[in-house]
């Protein structure tokens, strides 16, 4: 459904009643992770930040997809978001695991009230919102962990979020059935943008229909720097920095 369909958005129904998977995901914080999927199917829908066809699939298809990615983070680490939309994942692991300290990164007003909104709702107190795209923050912020869902090609993303991550850090890509393959085609991009190790992890194989793919790119001790255009492709096939790296590890 279109965003922006003033009618489809009057269609709202109440979010459903959490999965058993959920308390396995969110623990002693599936209160919360109710109240948001509660906002999700009210204002969420309202205001298009999420069609509502997604309503009765909230929990499968969006929170609990996105929270098992909590099993790869470790202990108190920080987080980036990039293009969090209504909050997936980094509002979803902000919830499931209140140690991690999180930035959720989104250009669109509308989208970034709505999340300040909702995070002040939650009372939540580990996630903050930066309006802007991910580029706006090179040189300005890094982190050991990068995540994104349904943002852009794994190449394109790729260059906007490895120049966020910290020395030996992760880039976290949400990308269902196409990760293996999208891995396969950019991986000698991701090498020139300094990518050291990167492979396709499966994640909530016990709890959900489709389990959640995730690309990880990690780099190493030399941290990707920002490239012109983000690590799109040039003509010839190159990151738009042109420059080549060896001692890639793709797997
Ligand atoms: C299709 S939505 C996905 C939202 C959410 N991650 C999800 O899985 O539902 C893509 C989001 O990325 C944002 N976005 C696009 N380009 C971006 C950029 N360069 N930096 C940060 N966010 C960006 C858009 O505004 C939009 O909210």
């Amino acid at each position: 459904m279109k965003e922006d369909d003033p009618a489809a958005q009057q269609r709202r129904e109440p979010a459903p009643a959490p999965p058993t998977a959920a308390r396995s995901v969110f623990g002693d914080h599936l209160d919360v992770a109710v109240r948001y999927a509660e906002l999700l199917a009210d204002s969420g829908v309202s205001h298009g930040l999420i069609g509502p066809r997604e309503t009765p699939r909230l929990w499968d298809r969006h929170l609990v997809n996105c929270a098992v990615v909590e099993s790869v983070l470790p202990y108190r680490t920080r987080l980036i978001d990039v293009g969090s939309g209504a909050g997936l994942p980094g509002l979803v692991l902000a919830i499931a695991r209140p140690d991690l300290d999180v930035t959720l990164v989104e250009p669109m007003l509308r989208r970034t009230t709505w999340l300040e909104g909702t995070i002040a709702e939650l009372g939540l107190g580990n996630v903050s919102v930066h309006r802007g795209r991910a580029q706006e923050l090179w040189g300005r912020l890094r982190a050991p962990v990068v995540t994104a869902r349904a943002v852009a090609k794994l190449g394109e993303l790729a260059g906007w979020c490895l120049p966020l991550v910290e020395p030996h850090g992760r880039v976290l890509a949400l990308k269902g059935a196409s990760a293996t393959e999208e891995l396969a085609a950019d991986l000698a991009l991701l090498e020139r943008l300094g990518v050291q190790q990167s492979r396709v992890i499966t994640l909530g194989e016990d709890l959900v229909d489709t389990p959640t793919r995730v690309v990880e790119l990690t780099v190493g001790e030399t941290v990707p720097r920002p490239r012109q255009g983000g690590g799109g492709k040039n003509r010839k096939g190159k990151g738009r920095g042109g420059r080549r790296k060896s001692g890639g590890d793709g797997r």
